[in-house]
């Protein structure tokens, strides 16, 4: 028996909402608190997340390059080569691939900007997450310091669901980090967007492991695809 693994996926309709930005950082953290091996696979055709770690010196989280159509057999062959744990970053969009997608995880989670735009684009995201029966969080990001309105995106995305008991807050260092590969962890440990990513991660953890004992989403399918293009170490294109 290979050892369990669990998939995180993150998505939301919204661009701009920071699923590639909390995809690889939640995947950095989870690999330094020990939660690894961790992959990352990117489908988003604008391909940002293989974009920095195309760029990114440490090979850890691994990524897995794959395709909507091979994540089945992608995901498949990164549990029996004891990846313990994969993150896949998603388009924003609502499409019929991204509920196949979200089909493979055991947990779905939506990043949100505290705005009125964001906050109202919420439904599909929710839908996609009941139609295929997977626990999804909300996690308000990019939140202003103080702000009356990221308390109020807090208590409207409640109606929808589950809401982190972490708020991400908008830094610039979550961007600049990410200009060379790296993320705010790897600049500065104990700054305040690290101490965010840390605490977010710690809740993810704590929800996927709740989750432990059921049925991994990926184990619902029949083998789709009979190849892979896994890339490990190298440059993911
Ligand atoms: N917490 C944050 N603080 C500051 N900038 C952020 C934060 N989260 C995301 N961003 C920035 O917002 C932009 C969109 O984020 P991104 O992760 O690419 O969103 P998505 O993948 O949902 O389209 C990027 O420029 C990113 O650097
Ligand atoms: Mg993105």
């Amino acid at each position: 028996m290979f050892p369990s693994m669990r998939v995180i996926v993150f998505a939301s309709q919204k661009g701009g909402s920071g699923k590639t930005t909390l995809s690889g950082h939640i995947a950095v953290e989870a690999e330094r608190q020990g939660a690894g091996p961790v992959a990352l696979i990117d489908t988003d055709p604008q391909g940002s997340l293989a974009k920095w770690w195309n760029v990114r010196k440490d090979p850890a989280p691994a990524f897995i390059q794959s395709v909507f159509s091979n994540l089945f057999y992608d995901l498949d062959s990164a549990r029996e080569e004891g990846f313990r744990l994969v993150v896949i970053d998603t388009p924003p969009a609502v499409t019929r691939a991204i509920s196949e997608v979200v089909s493979f995880a055991d947990l779905v989670v939506a990043p949100t900007r505290p705005s009125p735009h964001d906050l109202r684009a919420v439904g599909p995201t929710v839908d996609i997450a009941e139609a295929r029966g997977k626990p999804l969080v909300f996690v308000v990001n990019a939140a202003t310091q103080r702000a009356r309105i990221t308390s109020e995106a807090a208590i409207a995305l409640s109606q929808h669901g589950t809401v982190a008991p972490v708020t991400v807050h908008h830094r610039v260092d979550f961007a600049a980090s990410m200009i060379d590969g790296r993320t705010v962890m790897e600049i500065d440990p104990f700054c305040q967007s690290s101490q965010e990513v840390s605490a977010l991660w710690k809740y993810l953890h704590e929800r996927l492991q709740r989750a432990d004992g059921a049925v991994s989403g990926q184990e619902d399918h029949a083998a789709v695809a009979n190849s892979s293009n896994r890339v490990f170490g190298r440059r993911a294109v």
